[in-house]
């Protein structure tokens, strides 16, 4: 709560700070389906010290977006490879973005922390000139993109793929990181690049050569691991080295059909000599069928349960029957056991009464007397007689 009064100020200041440096503008006008790209250098943002100063000794970075947004329009992208290098805004507008886009670029100098803030009106407009029904896309494999974004080496490309195609003129459609379109960031081993795709136009037909680096058995060649069928000599080897099993060929020359407007009916089907309506199906009744289903399985376990209870309980086998066949001295010799395991019993639930007589060592029975024993009993017979 107490922050947002010390903020907004700040704020505030920081803002007219921005707006106070007469932003300075700059018009430019891309076109709908060419590329576009838009150096952010270094001397265009910051007056630099002196003139004998060193460029690329300043370290600037950028944020651009579009006026009132946050981030850019979807078609144009910005990289910057290092501080020290320049930053680019590049892209192709599409249909769509026709009209006016302003973009602010705020530069920020690593070094001196100063920013300034620059204005890009872009008008954005239809393409003169012929159409380019004739559109072929390059994967460049040895070029990072911000390689290929400056004028001169586009141009060249320009140029060394004049020897493939028919003359005609070639434009440049659209320019991509080959990282935006799924591409890996190489290892950093010297002379690994992440790949551009370079998308050209032309107004004159694909080459013959061209056509067959794109057909099918070229394309079933990659699959296998082996070289395109290139029947020309690659003109542009010596500067640029294309990945010939990702070249996609577009004609538009054939107009596409123009989607056909479903017309909307009144939601009733027109009479069909051929259509046959389902007969009308009779009634059925499925309450015997579910009984039946339901009961005879009930009825068969309850028969079972029944004839089950009989057998463990009216059937039995009684203790009768038992006793009558047991021999009496197994009974008696039984019960004295459960006698004697009942006393013990009874025994152990109360352990304070008196030892029972009988296990008195030194007591006789008769009299009652307790004397130490006088005769060793384990030397008497046990009977008598027979001694
Ligand atoms: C340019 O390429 C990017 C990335 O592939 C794509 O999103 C964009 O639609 C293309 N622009 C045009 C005008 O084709
Ligand atoms: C190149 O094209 C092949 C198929 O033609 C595809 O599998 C592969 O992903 C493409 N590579 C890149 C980097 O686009």
């Amino acid at each position: 709560m107490a922050a947002a009064p010390v903020w907004t100020p700040l704020l505030v200041g920081l803002l007219a700070g921005l707006g106070g440096a007469e932003a300075q503008q700059t018009t430019l006008h891309p076109v709908v389906g060419r590329i576009f790209v838009h150096t952010l250098d270094h001397g265009t943002f910051f007056s630099l010290p002196e003139p004998g100063a060193d460029p690329p000794t300043v370290s600037v970075t950028y944020h651009a977006h579009l006026q009132g947004h946050p981030d850019l329009p979807r078609w144009l992208r910005y990289t910057q490879r290092s501080p020290r290098q320049p930053g680019f805004l590049y892209g192709s507008p599409t249909s769509e973005d026709r009209g006016r886009q302003v973009i602010e670029v705020v530069a920020y100098n690593r070094d001196s922390f100063d920013t300034t803030q620059q204005r890009l009106v872009l008008l954005i407009g239809d393409p003169e000139g012929p159409l380019l029904p004739y559109q072929a896309e390059f994967l460049v494999r040895s070029h990072d993109v911000e390689e290929v974004l400056p004028s001169t080496p586009a141009s060249r490309f320009l140029t060394v793929l004049g020897g493939l195609w028919e003359p005609g003129e070639l434009q440049l459609l659209n320019i991509t990181s080959a990282l935006d379109r799924g591409g890996r960031v190489p290892l950093p081993i010297e002379g690994r690049k992440e790949g551009v795709y370079i998308k050209v136009g032309s107004a004159s037909p694909f080459s013959t050569c061209l056509k067959m680096v794109a057909s099918p058995d070229s394309h079933a060649r990659c699959a296998q691991g082996q070289p395109p069928l290139l029947s020309c000599y690659d003109t542009l080897a010596s500067h640029f080295r294309v990945d010939w099993c990702n070249v996609s060929l577009v004609d538009k020359s054939v107009p596409e059909p123009a989607d056909e407007v479903p017309t909307l009916g009144d939601g009733v089907l027109e009479r069909d000599p051929f259509f046959c309506p389902p007969t009308e199906a009779t009634a059925r009744d499925f309450l015997t069928d579910a009984l039946v289903t339901l009961l005879v399985p009930l009825l068969v376990a309850l028969l079972l349960t029944l004839l089950l209870a009989y057998v463990m309980c009216c059937r039995r086998e009684g203790r009768l029957k038992r006793d009558l066949a047991t021999s009496d001295i197994q009974m008696v010799h039984h019960c004295s056991i459960l006698g004697n395991t009942e006393e013990l019993r009874q025994m152990a639930a109360s352990r304070d009464v008196p030892r029972p007589l009988s296990t008195l060592p030194m007591f006789n029975v008769r009299t009652g007397e307790r004397l130490p024993p006088r005769v060793d009993s384990a030397q008497v017979p046990l009977i008598l007689d027979q001694h």
